[in-house]
């Protein structure tokens, strides 16, 4: 299945090394810095996705315990691996992400429990089937009912609103709505609520971050939602704002999203930015180039959300440009691998690692002219 990662090749000409001076080394004897504990200092959780099939590799796995505060599992918490088949739950992948998070010392994230997308083959036509049954409250109540006490925010329902599917409310035509009707989603969080009721609480999506009108729609429609949930009670504690930004695409507009930052402070809202990576996709080949865009596309980002005292976390979708292309199939096919993440597949720290770190303590890279 292709993802959103999938991406518009163009041919990769020799990397040159972009000539990042370093940030200023923090001085005294510390140990270099980490994402982690820069974050840390700024009281905001750092953190990324993860799958087993990552933590696995022997040498990824200590270097994304030193730098992650917070962990995510891509993949493996949404309900196509979790209810294979009805009822019958495969737990083990999320236990492993769990356990690892437990033994390092980080804080868990589960993504995510109301999606239009990977879910059991078998779900959608049970609910045709039996639309009377309930294939939404009793899945939430199993799933954090085993993870109470160790997953410590849920994303409960992820990407809800398409404005472009014309409804008023702006919701999104998909099979929750026409089994449950709008309401399914305050159903979801008050289940939530009830299933654990220490866990953060949290509306996940997309389409806010950038400039341009139909951010601007996705804004304004995200604003009148969150307005409306909050007004009846809804129990939803935070918004998780992905985060997934474009090199050489729509660009943020940083007082467009401060406004928008602002105003979900003011209605009782946490931020967390839950899957933050910059797609270097439809720009030069210039390995160089494409670094050094996606480090200004997200420091531009940071900048703003960190000046919010809302927000209380930064994940980004992935540490490590490694797994996002085994093995070399897209580079194969298009000339070059995506870049979008703070680490390269070397495990070494890119321009953005670097951006990153300057947000996170307030100081800023110079990047080479
Ligand atoms: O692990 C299985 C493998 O055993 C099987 O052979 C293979 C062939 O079907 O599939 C593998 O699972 C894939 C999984 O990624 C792990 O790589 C699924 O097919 C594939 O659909 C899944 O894609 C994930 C996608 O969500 C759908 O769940 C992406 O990795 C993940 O990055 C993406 O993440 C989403 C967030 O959850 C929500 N926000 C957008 C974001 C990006 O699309």
């Amino acid at each position: 299945m292709l993802t959103r990662r999938d991406f518009a090749g163009g041919l990769a000409l020799g990397a040159s090394a972009l000539s990042t001076r370093a940030l200023a080394q923090p001085t005294g004897d510390f140990a270099p810095q980490t994402l982690g504990a820069l974050a840390g200092r700024r009281g905001c959780l750092y953190g990324c996705a993860a799958t087993t099939f990552e933590l696995r590799d022997h040498d990824f796995a200590p270097l994304l315990a030193r730098e992650a505060k917070i962990l995510v599992p891509e993949y493996e918490m949404k309900r196509a691996v979790l209810e294979p088949r009805p009822g019958a739950y495969d737990f083990d992948g999320a236990d492993a992400l769990s356990a690892f998070a437990q033994r390092t010392g980080m804080q868990f994230r589960g993504h995510t429990l109301v999606w239009h997308k990977a879910n059991p083959p078998w779900l959608g036509a049970a609910i045709a089937a039996k639309p009377r049954d309930d294939f939404l409250v009793r899945y939430i109540h199993d799933v954090m009912s085993r993870y109470r006490g160790r997953v410590a925010s849920w994303d409960v329902v992820n990407e809800a609103l398409a404005p472009e599917h014309g409804r008023r409310d702006a919701m999104r035509e998909s099979l929750w709505l026409r089994a449950y009707g709008p309401d399914y989603i305050q159903a979801a969080f008050h289940a939530a609520r009830a299933a654990d009721p220490a866990a953060q609480l949290v509306y996940n999506d997309w389409g806010c971050e950038a400039d341009g009108p139909k951010h601007d729609l996705f804004r304004a429609a995200t604003l009148d939602f969150l307005e409306r949930m909050k007004a009846r009670g809804v129990p939803i504690d935070a918004y998780g704002m992905q985060g997934h930004l474009q090199a050489f695409g729509a660009k943020v507009d940083q007082r467009k999203l401060r406004i928008f930052l602002e105003r979900l402070d003011a209605l009782g809202l946490r931020i967390l930015v839950t899957e933050h990576d910059v797609d270097d996709s439809g720009g030069p080949t210039d390995v160089s180039l494409r670094d050094r865009a996606v480090a200004d596309a997200s420091r531009r980002f940071l900048d703003v959300v960190l000046d919010n005292r809302a927000t209380t976390a930064v994940l980004t979708w992935g540490l490590s440009d490694r797994f996002l292309d085994p093995p070399g199939l897209r580079a194969r096919l298009a000339g070059y691998s995506p870049r979008l993440l703070p680490l390269d597949s070397n495990l070494q720290r890119k321009p953005m690692w670097w951006a990153m770190a300057g947000s996170f303590s307030g100081m800023r890279p110079s990047l080479a002219n």
